[in-house]
Parts: structure tokens; C-alpha cells; sequence
């Protein structure tokens, strides 16, 4: 299975942050945003992935990490000219997808919790058509919101409805069969003119493809589009790292302990940022055998 990471859009409910750089290269407390999505990306065991940027930003990513041999991975990066919805990185990745499964995550999604690599190995290998996941938050306007008939079926997806009919919204991460680049040249561009993955999950819905995993109460997810959840989600992963003293979203662990790479190589990526907390984390992993 491939991967694939959406890391342009425009950013805009985070002007002027924003303005001169891509939000995901922004910090979410010690490390760049983009990082969390790529340590979930690892966590599935998925080792060959495309991000995807715009023209403006993406040697800003290529300098960030290179062609992933460092971490044990291929790393190939593409373009997106115009942020023409989600549903675009099929078009776009279309030739490095090739014949293989696909997973997608969005560059702004943050995931944390014990049970995410069981939850994630499961999506990849159980998927038939397409797998989504449910994720139960308050205020569930602002998303795509499953609708459920009483005994739990999957009714449809809407959207950012006014009248939200469940809670559960669903977050930026989708495992897909090989069908989903015929699947996504059968959408057809919204109101607001992007490629909705809402219209691409209501596709698979409709061939009885589609399952919603439920994530529960144990998985923390934050969306990190506003300057509010920005800080939020800074603070949280503060609080894990420095109470539990187990670090969220560090690449070089994950690659680590999936095998990527040994302990020479994890040792040299601690020295290079031995000067920070995150280079002395993962100088300890090694050290207190965090496996
Ligand atoms: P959004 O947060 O919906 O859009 P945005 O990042 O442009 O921000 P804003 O609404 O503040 O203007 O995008 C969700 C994620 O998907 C984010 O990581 C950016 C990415 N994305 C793209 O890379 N290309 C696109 O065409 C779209 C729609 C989103």
C-alpha cells in the first residue's frame, strides 16, 4: 500500500501565519505539523509516500525530508497547481499509486492514542473497497457527518450540514482500493468547485464499498486548520510528552521501532539534534529501549 500526504491548500483561517509559507510546516509545539501526519503514515507500515504541496512550498518539504532514506522510506513529492479539493491527489498521484492500495491523509490531521497502530494495521489490511473512520466531537458542523439508520448502518455522508444528523464527523485519513482513480473521474466538482472526498465516499457508499470505523474515546484527533486548534493541539502534545514522557509524532522513532531502520542509524538522526529535547528523546529511545 502507498501513502499519500495533502500538504498545500491555502491555508487562510490562518492569515497572516500563512501567507508567506504553507501551514503545514508550521510548528505544532516542537516539531512541523507535517510530522504527525507521516508518523501515522509510518505507524500503518506504509514506506512509500507522496506528498503533495504547491509550487511555492514544496523544496521548502523536499528540505525538510529529503527522499526518506534517512527514516528507512521513499519520499517523491508532486504538485498541485490549484487547491481544487482533496479528491485531487488521485489525479495527481494517479501514476505513483500505479496498480497498488492507497492511503491518504490530510496534512493538517493529528492522531494520537495507544490503540492507533492495532486501529490502523486493521484498516489496511481488512479494506475491500474503501475504509473511514467516525469520529465523535461536539460540533460537528464544520465536516463531513455520518448519518447512521438504528442499527448503526452507514447512511450517507453529508457534507458541513446545518442540522447535523449524528456527531460523528470523519476525519482526514482514508484507506482505498486500486479502484479509487476510476472512482474519483466519476466525481463531479461541488458548488464551492473542489473535488469533494465527501462525494468520493458517497460513491463508494453506493457500490456498498465503504466502511466507517468508529474511532473511540481512547483516540485523540485534532484538526489543526484555526489558530485556536493550533494551540490546543500544541498544548495536548505538550502535556503527553512531557508528563508520560513519550513523544507524539517523532518520525524517527516510528521508523525505528517498525524496523526502517537500526540502531546506528536512529543514533546518528538523535546526534544531529542533540541540542534540542527532541534530539535527546530520541538519543533515549534507544538508550531506555522504549519498544
Ligand atoms: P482545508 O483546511 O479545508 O483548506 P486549507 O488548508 O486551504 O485552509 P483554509 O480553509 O483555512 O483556507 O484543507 C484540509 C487539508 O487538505 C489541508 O492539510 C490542506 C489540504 N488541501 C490541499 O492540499 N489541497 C486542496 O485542494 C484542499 C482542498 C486541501
Amino acid at each position: 500500500m502507498k501513502g499519500i500526504i495533502l500538504a498545500g491548500g491555502k491555508g487562510t483561517r490562518l492569515y497572516p501565519s500563512t501567507i508567506a509559507i504553507s501551514k503545514q510546516l508550521l510548528p505544532i509545539y516542537d516539531k512541523p505539523m507535517i510530522y504527525y501526519p507521516l508518523s501515522v503514515l509510518l505507524m500503518a507500515r506504509i514506506s512509500e509516500i507522496l506528498i503533495i504541496s504547491t509550487r511555492q512550498d514544496i523544496n521548502k518539504y523536499k528540505k525538510l525530508l529529503g527522499n526518506g532514506k534517512q527514516i528507512g522510506i521513499k519520499i517523491s513529492y508532486s504538485v498541485q497547481e490549484q487547491p481544487r479539493g482533496i479528491v485531487d491527489a488521485f489525479f495527481i498521484g494517479e501514476k505513483f499509486i500505479g496498480t497498488d492500495d492507497v492511503c491518504l491523509i490530510l496534512g493538517d490531521n493529528i492522531f494520537y492514542g495507544a490503540e492507533l497502530p492495532r486501529i490502523l494495521m486493521r484498516a489496511k489490511e481488512e479494506n475491500k473497497g474503501a475504509t473511514i473512520f467516525g469520529y465523535h466531537i461536539n460540533n460537528p458542523k464544520d465536516f463531513g457527518v455520518v448519518e447512521f439508520d438504528e442499527k448503526g448502518n452507514v447512511l450517507s455522508i453529508e457534507e458541513k450540514p446545518l442540522k447535523p444528523k449524528s456527531k460523528y464527523i470523519v476525519p482526514g485519513l482514508y484507506f482505498y482500493n486500486n479502484n479509487v482513480i476510476k472512482m474519483a473521474k466519476k466525481i463531479k466538482a461541488s458548488k464551492r468547485n473542489e473535488f469533494e472526498i465527501t462525494s468520493l465516499n458517497n460513491e463508494y457508499l453506493k457500490n456498498d464499498n465503504l466502511q466507517v470505523h468508529l474511532l473511540n474515546k481512547g483516540i485523540f484527533w485534532f484538526d489543526t486548520g484555526t489558530p485556536n486548534s493550533m494551540f490546543k493541539a500544541a498544548s495536548f502534545i505538550e502535556n503527553v510528552q512531557s508528563h508520560q514522557g513519550f513523544y507524539v509524532g517523532c518520525i524517527e522513532e516510528i521508523a525505528w521501532k517498525q524496523g526502517f531502520i537500526d540502531d546506528n542509524q536512529l543514533k546518528e538522526l538523535g546526534n544531529e539534534l542533540k541540542q534540542t529535547d527532541y534530539g535527546k528523546y530520541i538519543l533515549s529511545v534507544l538508550g531506555g529501549n522504549k519498544k
